[in-house]
């Protein structure tokens, strides 16, 4: 579905939606699958194009993948393990930085892994420094090659002592994924305590570790030599919730979301209260709708959790061009994720962008060439347009702002919203959305 969607603007979205597992463990719980030594099964498992990805590259690893897509169960036996080639992993891989996190698991199997060229992405150059000092620090011989990069473990992996420069979820994973079965003691600070982090710390709890949080992100682990397989239920994808969410607020929409749970949405639902928005928790979902009158303007800054999630933070700029008064929101943990305002302003949006930390703390990106805060002024009235959907989270406020506009619009490039957002056409069409998929062949270009 590379395909052209033309949106019909100006209807509220209405009716229930469902959420399933969050794209960002359930990648890394499949992972997880490859420590152990026998069959381990997931369930809550979403038909998304990141578990396509990671589902071939365990098989490509040798690793027996069956994924029951409507019950949402995958089952993973990793008995046959065996090391693939660098070139195969780079083509299965694409764009998806999943491989970096096989490092750990390979190495205690196999010994050795490769990673293919990573890059960066539209929202940050995203580089994996912390990940290669992560892997060198339990002993690993990190070997930069044409092709990509060759990670061994000739005497094996032992535990260690980490500080991390920044609470990084992926580098947190890293040292979890790795620190599980290597001898010893691992002691991890300013560790990431996502709840994404929590519930692989779970699974890994189930395999057989001995894993520890303390209150002051510090993480300890103890090797272990053998672990087992796991039986669980992944937590929903509280960024998905979110996103329908702002879509609801942003076209005076009521929408329920089923399988959206209160505890890992907590800062998510104060800002959405904040704005103007009403919820309502219920034991199967969050309902969310906008109960009419003016929306608010806010300052948010993003930040790791237990603060405002940055992949909040582009579906909810949307809400905030409808809000009145002067919204400043100040993006602390991408350096570049504000790319996706130029559609909104070619729509009618008043959004201005700045380098300065504005509205907050000092961040990393600070006194430097990021333009990372933004001042959104409202309310303006949005107006149809031709998009390119440019990111995930850009392209599904994106459609939330076509949703909200007068006119029709036409995105193109919408098959990226697949990498993380389950079945969204259906989603759409049960919320009364006026959209149609045109066939890109047909299309005339945008
Ligand atoms: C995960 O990315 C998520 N992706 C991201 O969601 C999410 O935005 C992010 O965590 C923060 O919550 C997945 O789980 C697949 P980080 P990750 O390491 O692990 C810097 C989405 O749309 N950094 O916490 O890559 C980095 O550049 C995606 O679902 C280094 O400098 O995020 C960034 O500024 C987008 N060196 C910051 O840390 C490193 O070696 C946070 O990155 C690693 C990270």
């Amino acid at each position: 579905m590379s395909g052209l969607l033309t949106v019909e603007g100006g209807t509220p979205l209405t009716g229930e939606i469902t959420v399933r597992g969050a794209k960002n463990f359930v990648s890394k719980a499949m992972v997880a699958s490859l420590l152990g030594e026998g069959p381990s099964e997931l369930a809550n498992v979403p038909v998304i194009r990141d578990v396509d990805v990671v589902a071939d590259l365990l098989r490509l690893h040798g690793v027996t993948v069956d994924h029951d897509r409507d019950g949402g169960v995958l089952h993973l036996d990793p008995t046959d393990v065996e090391s693939a080639h660098v070139a195969d992993i780079d083509a299965y891989a694409g764009s998806s930085r999943i491989p970096i996190l096989f490092c750990g698991p390979l190495l205690h199997r196999l010994g050795e892994a490769f990673i293919p060229d990573l890059g960066g992405c539209r929202i940050g150059d995203r580089p994996i420094d912390y990940h290669l000092d992560i892997l060198r620090s339990f002993g690993a011989v990190v070997d930069k090659r044409a092709q990509g990069i060759h990670i061994s473990a000739p005497r094996g992996l032992v535990g260690t002592k980490i500080e991390l420069p920044y609470p990084s979820v992926g580098a947190t994973e890293q040292t979890l994924l790795t620190a599980v079965r290597s001898r010893g003691l691992t002691e991890l600070r300013n560790a990431a305590i996502e709840p994404e982090i929590e519930d692989l710390i779970a699974v890994l709890q189930k395999m057989g570790a001995i894993i520890s949080v303390d209150t002051d992100r510090t993480i300890r682990i103890e090797g272990v030599e053998r672990l087992g397989g796991y039986r669980h239920t992944a937590l929903a994808d509280r960024i998905e919730a979110g996103s329908w969410a702002s879509a609801a607020l942003a076209t005076h929409g009521d929408v329920f979301v089923r399988g959206a749970t209160q505890p890992e949405m907590m800062t998510f639902l104060n800002t959405f209260r904040k704005v103007g928005g009403a919820f309502d928790v219920r034991d199967d979902g969050i309902r969310f709708w906008h109960p009419g009158g003016d929306l608010h303007s806010i300052v948010l800054e993003t930040d790791v959790h237990p603060g405002f999630m940055t992949d909040w933070q582009q579906p909810l700029v949307v809400a905030l061009t409808q809000a009145k008064g002067l919204s400043i929101v100040h993006e602390t943990v991408y350096e570049n994720r504000f790319g996706f305002t130029d559609a909104l302003r070619g729509m009618g949006a008043t959004i201005q962008i700045y380098r300065e930390c504005l509205g907050g703390l000092p961040c990393r990106f600070g006194q430097r060439n990021f333009y990372h805060s933004a001042v959104v002024s409202g309310p303006t009235p949005l107006r149809a347009a031709d998009i390119e959907v440019p990111d995930l989270r850009g392209g599904f406020s994106h459609l939330i702002a076509a949703l909200a506009a007068q006119g029709t619009s036409r995105v193109r490039g919408i098959s990226i919203i697949n990498r993380g957002y389950e079945n969204f056409m259906g989603k759409l069409e049960a919320l009364d959305a006026k959209v149609t998929m045109v066939d890109s062949a047909v299309a005339p270009a945008v």
